[in-house]
């Protein structure tokens, strides 16, 4: 079973390089399963009920929302569609959920989303334990086989961590949120596909997804001195593809897609 991962979309660089390269993708590698990213989707802010339509009908399955919940039209969506999560570890949000099911037609995979708390830039979302959360969903779907955790963080610690907390029991973990893609791929002790993070799908010649003229001078000056612009270059997609035994619910290997 095939299940490809994709990192954070900036914006509509993005959404273009997944519209045009999953067909290909999916043909190519013979797909089971489509996880994308889409935190930054709409103009770099969240994603709105009709960017996760779209998504759904080129082929995506789950659409992970990342920590720019709180962005556009976001929590509502995550409300609509089953197949949109947020992350599961916000006691206070109501809206939506931080897990789903997939039935694929062949199998059932458990896909659980979680964010980190380090580094991660605004204390109103106060996100509770991410590795206590993800236990507590693990405990209620002991009987299915292919489960697969996100971890949306600013720090690696806290995504190799994770990988390190689920070693052999569940399918994958992947980190997503930093935008650059990272080399450590493997499969860790008892079958568990890992990468610390997917990269990005837009505008590779940017800075993480803006325009450089954008967001070089919040460094140089402050960061109130400009706006945020998506970069509007062609993008390219980012990720991996695990391939998983559904019998056993082990990764067997595990590829970048870039
Ligand atoms: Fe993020």
């Amino acid at each position: 079973m095939k299940v490809l991962a994709l990192g954070d979309i900036a914006g509509k660089a993005g959404r273009l390089a997944i519209e045009n390269d999953l067909p290909l993708l999916k043909e190519k590698y013979n797909l089971d399963c489509v996880i994308v990213n889409a935190d930054n989707a709409a103009h770099g802010f969240g994603m709105s009920d009709r960017i996760a339509g779209e998504l759904f009908d080129c082929g995506v399955d789950i659409i992970s929302t990342g920590d720019h919940y709180t962005d556009r039209d976001t929590l509502k969506v995550a409300d609509k569609y089953p197949n949109v999560v947020r992350p599961a570890n916000l006691p206070k949000v109501k809206e939506g959920r931080g897990h789903v099911v997939l039935n694929t037609g062949k199998e059932k995979i458990l896909f659980i989303s979680v964010m980190g708390r380090l580094y991660m830039d605004d204390p109103r979302r106060e996100p509770s334990n991410p590795y206590h959360e993800v236990r507590k969903i693990l405990d209620e779907y002991k009987d299915i086989k292919i489960k697969i955790v996100e971890i949306h963080a600013e720090a690696t610690s806290e995504k190799v961590g994770m990988g390190h907390y689920l070693k052999g029991e569940v399918s994958a973990v992947f980190g997503s949120h930093t935008h650059v893609q990272t080399s450590d791929l493997k499969i860790l002790e008892g079958g568990t596909g890992y990468i610390t993070d997917l990269g990005m799908c837009g505008d590779q010649n940017s800075m993480l997804g803006a325009k450089t003229e954008s967001a070089l001078p919040r460094l140089l000056e402050s960061a109130e001195s400009r706006r945020l612009e998506p970069a509007e270059g062609v993008g390219t997609v980012s990720g991996v593809i695990f391939d998983i035994d559904p019998k056993t619910g082990k990764c067997t290997d595990v590829i970048l897609v870039n």
